[in-house]
């Protein structure tokens, strides 16, 4: 099969966890220490020797656009004033060689159908979603870790992770057995169950690797939970057809479409921050002394 070259950032969902933050810009907007969700979501392509990004974008995204598109002006005047650090930060938010692509989901209709708006531009070809509300911290990146997993068995990839019983509700959740070489194949794959219907603790996060024959059945499966055209009925419906592999990837996920996951990764990704990390340590430890985390 040809190689994994595109990656889709469905970009269109609502947000609503965030409001009123997320009412005239999109989740993927928001900040971590210095750099937007979406930058983190498109280095971690890139990384991974991606070099197409097709957004589905909705309502207020024009900002996603405009991030990373060139800033002509903002750019002549930090040349004019000699700031060649900050131009360079400003030039590469998009490397050179890598295109964007943006197609509009008109209505919100699901992450199934965001992603089957894709289908014109992807084709034939293998390719990864990425959510970029799932900040994932790893060396390498998931991406590149589920593209080494590709190579390897030519199927569609899933990314997972354990979480508590009592968070099913909030995952695709999948059952597993034991490949031919070592690997998780996926026998079902269900949508936000309940913890006592959940056929196991094995949450999908927000990275998937692809065949494009998911868009055959994503035209044909109509909506699912919560009226929507599901990803993961899209899937269910893929792996009667062919294997499906669950990969348990390497780095810590931080969940930034819930405000606690999203403060967690604030601290956590501050606190490493080459320039900042030394001082904000400081004042975590001066807050903890003061005794207002007791
Ligand atoms: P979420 O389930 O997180 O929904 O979507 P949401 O609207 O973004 O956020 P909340 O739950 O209301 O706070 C998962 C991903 O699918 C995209 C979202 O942008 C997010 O990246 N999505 C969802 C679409 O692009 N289109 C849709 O119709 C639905």
């Amino acid at each position: 099969m040809s190689r994994v070259l595109k990656a889709v950032f469905p970009v269109a969902g609502l947000g609503t966890r965030f409001l009123p933050a997320t009412k005239a810009s999109p989740k993927e907007m928001l900040n971590i220490v210095d750099k937007p969700l979406i930058q983190y979501a498109a280095e971690e392509a890139e990384a991974a020797g991606i070099d197409q990004l097709v957004f589905i974008t909705g309502r207020s995204k024009r900002s996603i656009e405009d991030h990373f598109d060139k800033a002509y002006e903002l750019e002549a005047e930090l040349e004019s004033a000699g700031k060649t650090k900050l131009l360079q930060i400003v030039q590469n938010v998009l490397p050179a060689d890598v295109s964007c692509i943006y197609l509009r989901q008109a209505t919100a209709l699901g992450l199934g159908h965001a992603v089957l708006c894709a289908k014109p531009v992807v084709g034939n070809e293998p390719f990864v979603v990425i959510l970029a509300d799932d900040l994932v911290d790893s060396e390498p990146g998931v991406v590149a870790q589920m593209i080494e997993q590709f190579e390897r068995h030519q199927c569609s990839i899933l990314a997972v992770e354990e979480v508590p019983r009592e968070e099913t509700h909030k995952y695709g959740i999948v059952a597993t057995q034991p490949g031919p070489n070592g690997e998780l194949r996926v026998t079902s794959i269900v949508e936000k169950p309940a913890p006592q219907d959940a056929p196991s603790n094995l949450a999908v996060i927000g990275r998937y690797l692809l065949t494009p024959r998911i868009f055959d059945k994503l035209e044909n499966i109509g909506r699912g939970a919560g009226g929507e055209i599901q990803l993961t009925d899209g899937i269910a419906a893929l792996l009667k057809d062919e294997p499906v592999i669950a990969y348990p990837f390497h780095g810590k996920r931080y969940d930034c479409g819930s405000k606690l996951g999203y403060l967690e990764a604030t601290v956590e990704l501050g606190l490493a921050h080459d320039d900042l990390g030394a001082d904000f340590k400081s004042y975590l430890k001066r807050m903890a002394a003061s005794g207002v985390c007791d």
